[in-house]
């Protein structure tokens, strides 16, 4: 089935990538129309697609965004709003300790600090090298859709038994595999990354994954109000979710929907999610880049028993740049 794209607000697409202001696409969007919303909005760092703002202004902006994104928000579902520090003159203010309070205002729920933890990135001279960032999950109510079997990680020792006791013989651990916690140590997008665009900032695909798969369910339709070169659009499409954002800059606008086109086509290259951070001591079981494919028939794959990998044979294929990471 080929996908239903648009470009403005149609509730009969399976992709609305608006290019303009995020304030505009909100004014069509109904109340509790959305089941997720992701996104990584801009930290006001004056980079390349923003104009840096005195800080009370920027933090206006997004308590506007934020409080049409709780009003298109469905009663069961979640808003995850990924970010990292402001830095001025070297010194850092985590955003998210900034931006908790306009949430809290708005009576959402915080369920998670997710920690984003990375290997890649700057090296700071006058402080440590920052290698993390934060994901903030809220909840609109307390009846919220959260599917922890969809995301489950394998377990250490996945064939660990009880050894006394009414279980004994019995494995201890969960089949399907244990949580994946709130510290997720995930590949950023950085140069040798095979998801990397032109866009300064692209969160990867696999981290918007596992918001998608937890926190809502197929045919729901999932936002991202920052939505760059449609990352969250293709986690989204690929787990056969609808997908909603907007973006203001043009040239980000057409390479996002290069990739979605390239991603329906089943030639868009990402890093799977099950692959397993690069260890150069150890690359046995190494998971080679993932080429997708959205058709909505597709059927979706569902939570499995994590078996052995097997292993990679670095003989037939040649392990490139883009994959050591
Ligand atoms: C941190 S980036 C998000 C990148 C995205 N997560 C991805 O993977 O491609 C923030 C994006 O928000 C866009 N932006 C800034 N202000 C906006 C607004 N008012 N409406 C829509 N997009 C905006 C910027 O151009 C930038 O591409």
């Amino acid at each position: 089935m080929t996908l239903k794209k648009s470009k403005e607000f149609n509730t009969q697409a399976n992709i609305i990538y608006y290019h303009g202001d995020v304030r505009n696409l909100l004014l069509d969007i109904p109340d509790q129309f959305i089941q997720l919303i992701v996104t990584s909005p801009p930290y006001n760092l004056g980079k390349e697609y923003e104009e840096k703002l005195h800080l009370d202004s920027y933090l206006e902006q997004q308590q506007e965004v934020i409080t049409e994104c709780v009003r298109v928000l469905k009663p069961e579902g979640s808003i995850c709003w990924q970010v990292g520090n402001y830095v001025n003159n070297g010194e850092i203010i985590p955003l998210d300790i900034l931006l908790f309070p306009i949430f809290s205002d708005l009576s959402l729920h915080l369920r998670n600090r997710i920690v984003w933890h990375f290997g890649h990135g700057l090296h700071a001279k006058n402080r440590f090298s920052g290698r993390y960032e934060v994901l903030l999950w809220f909840t609109k109510t307390d009846n919220y859709v959260f599917n922890l079997d969809a995301v489950r990680v394998p377990q250490k020792y996945p064939n660990k038994k009880y050894y006394k006791g009414p279980k004994k013989g019995t494995l201890s651990g969960n089949p399907l595999g244990k949580n994946p916690s709130d510290i997720w140590n995930i590949p950023n997008v950085k140069s040798n990354h095979v998801e990397k665009t032109d866009h300064p900032c692209q969160f990867p695909v696999e981290l918007v994954e596992r918001l998608v798969l937890s926190l809502s369910n197929e045919d729901d339709w999932v936002f991202d109000p920052f939505m760059g070169v449609a990352t969250t659009a293709i986690a989204s499409l690929l787990h056969h979710r609808k997908a909603i954002g907007a973006e203001i800059i043009k040239e980000y606008v057409d390479i996002g929907w290069e990739r979605v086109n390239l991603a329906e086509q089943g030639k868009l290259k990402i890093r799977p999610m099950d692959r397993p951070v690069y260890d150069p001591n150890n690359t046995d079981g190494y998971i080679p880049p993932k080429t997708i494919n959205i058709d909505n028939n597709i059927p979706l794959p569902q939570p499995r028993l994590f078996e052995k990998k097997e292993k990679y044979n670095k003989n037939k294929g040649s392990l490139k740049n883009e994959d050591n990471i």
